[in-house]
Parts: structure tokens; C-alpha cells; sequence
């Protein structure tokens, strides 16, 4: 029998000294903050689970890459380090690199976007979204139905409705200019999409002759869970499942601040040549001569020397099963998460943990910001205030109203987590005192980045 604790499968090398903070310190600083947990200097927050996206710790190897960083402007070694490393991965013939997946997403949509054109997704990421809507286009999520529920368990929750896509091709496929498959679905709470789903997205996509994409910023996380999920995947090397998902797409966007273990980074890559060329030439415009893209050569190095390790099989069990426990330590003391745990956070549904504060004074802001003060752990709403405000001015409910834990890469510790359960716990057990939040100022759009609130009177 293999022993029952998983160890993280490192040893600290470089410490970054936390501060600690009274509460009424935190209160203090939420205050100044407009109760936004956005605008807080990070130095006030003791675990920081805002995001996972280039908040990961890198090794002993990524640092000596960062020395061997050569930053000549054209055809650096560092770049062709980069380039292997993803063709390793993702063998296509183009490889563009660009400073974060957003700038790939913008890069990709102004070639292929445009109005009258629709790009389907199982869920669009909130840029990936604004990226396809700014040239025109517009964005479809086809998720299947099951992603709706947060209490359903599912293994692939991540999927693509094969039945609604097919109908939607059938329909448009002339305005299509390629399919996205977002690995893992973030936006429906990290959940993974089994390989047989995207052999089925393939399949129509050669139907109705249409490109299929992916959005890969989580790659090596939803291969772990086709290993550990998907019958017959079980025996194999993550990077031959990469591999193979790899084989079935046309391009994929990318972003290196979660899968490429790095802080800043990013990549587009697609076999068309056209394609390729018309995208270089826009790269250029923004982000630099298409052998640095917007990096650094140390940057490059990095993420080549991130890209091997994120596939080894003893980094993926401890990071899939490191989120899991977050998620099985708040389901444990009572407090309702979306099932089941996804690959990189853990999303409280703030919704059914206080009832009685409405959708409209901001469940997910009132958890957010009690689990701030009471022990300095900032976490993200994913609910109405993300996405309560419309273009017409009017506002209404999100669909769900959650709040995401979410875990950077080889951060935190098990202490650290359990310290975060125990936060948690103490605050859900009087979840029935929380008040909500009325927003005294906002900006016309994304208003979550600034809005400030002002707390309700009980
Ligand atoms: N696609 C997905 C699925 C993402 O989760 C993100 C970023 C991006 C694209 C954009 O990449 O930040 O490098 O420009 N997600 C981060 C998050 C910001 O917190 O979930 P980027």
C-alpha cells in the first residue's frame, strides 16, 4: 500500500516572510479599500487566493533558467528553449509567444473575429469573452447542462454539449470561425473535459468544417484528471495524453501563468501558415518581434523549464489532491462548495451559505470580504458583482453568486490550508450575521475590479 499522506513534492529553498495582521488591522484596511478586495496593498493579506494565474512559486531549475536567460532580440537560445518545450507538448508549426493568454486571445480574435462572426466555447473566460465581443463577434457557451448544477457530481463537467454544438454548426457554421475548448473550465469552476468530448468537438468540427482551438491555460491539470477519470487513461504518461489533445486542435491560446509555472508568459499557436503569418504581423504591433513575443528571454527559460515540470505525474497528484482537501475540509465543516473540486480553487456558493442576504446585496462581496477580516484570506466573488451589471445600464442576479478560493501553484503549504478551512468554518458557523453591501461607486464596465461598497446596517 503507498503511503496515505501526499507530501508536497518539494522542500522550501526561498522563504517570503508573511506578515500577520490583527483583525482590527484588516478591518482598517478593507475600510480604506472600499471593501474591495482588489484594491488592498497584498502585503494586508495573509493567504492570498485571489488567483492562480502568476502567483505560483518556481524552482530551483526555472531560477537558473531565469540566469541563462539570453536577451538577444532576434533568435535568442532562450527562444528556441521555449519553442521545444511547447512542441514538446503541442507539436504545431506555429508557435507565437506573447507576454499573457490575453494578448494571444487578442492577437487570434483581430485575425479571425470580426461582426457577423460567433465563436463557440463550453464556457468563454471573461477576456477570452471580451476579446471575441471587441472585434464584433459574438460568444456562445455550450457547456452541457449538468455545469449548472454546483451540487452535481460529475467527472467531466467541463464538457462541451455535443448535441446543441452539432445544432448550432448546422445553423452557422459559415459565421464560425473556429470552436474553443477551454482545458480546464475555469469559469464553470475549473472543471475538466474528457478526452472522448474533445474527439466528439473534433468530429463536428470536421463535419462542418470548422477550426477547433483550445484554450489551454490549465492543460496539464485536466490530462490529470483524464488519467485519473477517464476509463482506459489511467496507465498513462500525462504528457502522451497532452499529446493527444494536442493532436485534435487546430491552435490553442495559452496562458504560462498557470500550467507554464511561471509569473508572466503566454503563447498562440496554429498549424495554418496563413493564419500564421497574418497573427505575426499583429504580434509585432504589440508585442515585439515574434521570437520574444512580449517576454524577456528569462521569461522564455522559465516557462521551457515550467512546461517539463508541470506534467510530472508527483506535482499533478500533489496539486489535484492539495485542492481537493481544501474542498473536502469545507464540505466537512458544512459549508456548501461546488461539487466536485476542480483542478486549481475551490468555489463556495456564497448564495446558499447566507439566504438571507440577497442577490442584489452581494452574498459573494459579504463572504469575500468576513473571510478578509476575520483572517486575512482574500478570495474573488464570481457572482453579481462580476457579472450583476449589463450594457443597458440595468442590473440583475448572476446565475450563481460564488466566491473562488483559488490555489497558486507550490505556494502554500498543508498548514496554510487547513489554516484557511479553519477561517472558514469559524465564519460560516455565523454566516446567519452577515450583512450585505450596496455599491456606493462604479465604473461603466468590469466594475468589480473598483467598485467600492459600503456595508448594510443589520
Ligand atoms: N483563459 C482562461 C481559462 C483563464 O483562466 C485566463 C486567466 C485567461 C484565459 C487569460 O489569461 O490572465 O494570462 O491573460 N485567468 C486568471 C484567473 C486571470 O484568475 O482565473 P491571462
Amino acid at each position: 500500500m503507498p503511503p496515505r499522506t501526499i507530501i508536497e513534492p518539494f522542500r522550501i529553498h526561498s522563504v517570503e516572510p508573511l506578515r500577520m495582521t490583527s483583525e482590527a488591522e484588516r478591518r482598517e484596511a478593507v475600510i480604506g479599500a472600499g471593501y474591495n478586495l482588489f484594491s488592498l496593498r497584498s502585503e494586508a493579506v495573509l493567504i492570498d487566493l485571489l488567483t492562480d494565474s502568476g502567483t505560483g512559486a518556481m524552482s530551483s531549475e526555472q531560477w537558473a533558467g531565469i540566469q541563462r536567460g539570453d536577451e538577444a532580440y532576434a533568435g535568442s537560445p532562450s527562444w528556441y528553449r521555449f519553442e521545444a518545450a511547447v512542441k514538446t507538448l503541442f507539436p504545431m508549426p506555429h508557435v507565437i509567444p506573447t507576454h499573457q493568454g490575453r494578448a494571444a486571445e487578442k492577437i487570434l480574435m483581430t485575425a479571425i473575429g470580426g461582426p457577423g462572426r460567433v465563436v463557440p466555447n463550453n464556457t468563454h473566460f471573461d477576456t477570452t469573452r471580451a476579446n471575441v465581443e471587441a472585434t464584433g463577434a459574438e460568444a456562445v457557451d455550450l457547456v452541457i447542462p449538468e455545469a449548472l448544477d454546483p451540487a452535481l457530481e460529475h467527472p467531466f463537467k467541463g464538457n462541451m454539449d455535443l448535441a446543441r454544438l452539432d445544432a448550432f454548426l448546422a445553423e452557422r457554421a459559415r459565421d464560425v470561425p473556429a470552436v474553443f475548448v477551454t482545458i480546464t473550465n475555469n469559469s464553470g469552476g475549473g472543471q475538466p473535459v474528457s478526452l472522448e468530448n474533445i474527439r466528439g468537438v473534433r468530429k463536428l468540427c470536421d463535419a462542418h468544417g470548422v477550426p477547433l482551438f483550445l484554450d489551454a491555460c490549465r492543460f496539464a491539470e485536466n490530462a490529470w484528471f483524464i488519467r485519473e477519470r477517464e476509463p482506459g487513461q489511467g496507465a498513462r504518461d500525462v504528457a502522451d495524453i497532452v499529446r493527444d489533445i494536442a493532436a485534435l486542435a487546430d491552435g490553442m491560446t495559452m496562458s504560462a501563468k498557470k500550467d507554464g509555472l511561471a509569473n508572466i508568459g503566454g503563447w498562440l499557436a496554429v498549424r495554418d501558415d496563413e493564419l500564421a503569418a497574418r497573427c505575426r504581423n499583429l504580434l509585432i504591433l504589440t508585442e515585439g518581434f515574434p521570437t520574444y513575443g512580449g517576454l524577456a528571454g528569462r521569461d522564455l527559460d522559465a516557462i521551457a523549464q515550467g512546461l517539463q515540470e508541470v506534467v510530472e505525474h508527483d506535482y499533478l497528484r500533489y496539486r489535484v489532491r492539495s485542492t481537493g482537501y481544501l474542498g473536502d475540509g469545507l464540505r466537512q465543516a458544512g459549508i456548501p462548495v461546488m461539487r466536485p473540486v476542480g483542478g486549481h480553487a475551490v468555489y463556495i456558493d456564497a448564495r446558499a451559505l447566507l439566504p438571507h442576504v440577497p442577490p442584489l446585496e452581494y452574498p459573494g462581496q459579504a463572504l469575500a470580504v468576513a473571510l478578509f477580516v476575520a483572517g486575512g484570506i482574500r478570495s474573488c466573488e464570481i457572482g453579481t458583482v462580476m457579472f450583476g451589471r449589463h450594457p443597458d445600464g440595468s442590473e440583475r442576479p448572476a446565475a450563481l453568486d460564488l466566491v473562488r478560493l483559488a490555489v497558486p501553484r507550490r505556494t502554500y503549504t498543508q498548514s496554510h490550508i487547513d489554516y484557511v478551512i479553519e477561517i472558514c468554518a469559524e465564519v460560516a458557523s455565523r454566516a446567519g450575521d452577515l450583512r450585505g453591501y450596496r455599491i456606493v461607486a462604479e465604473p461603466p464596465a468590469l466594475r468589480h475590479f473598483t467598485a467600492r461598497f459600503e456595508p448594510l446596517a443589520s
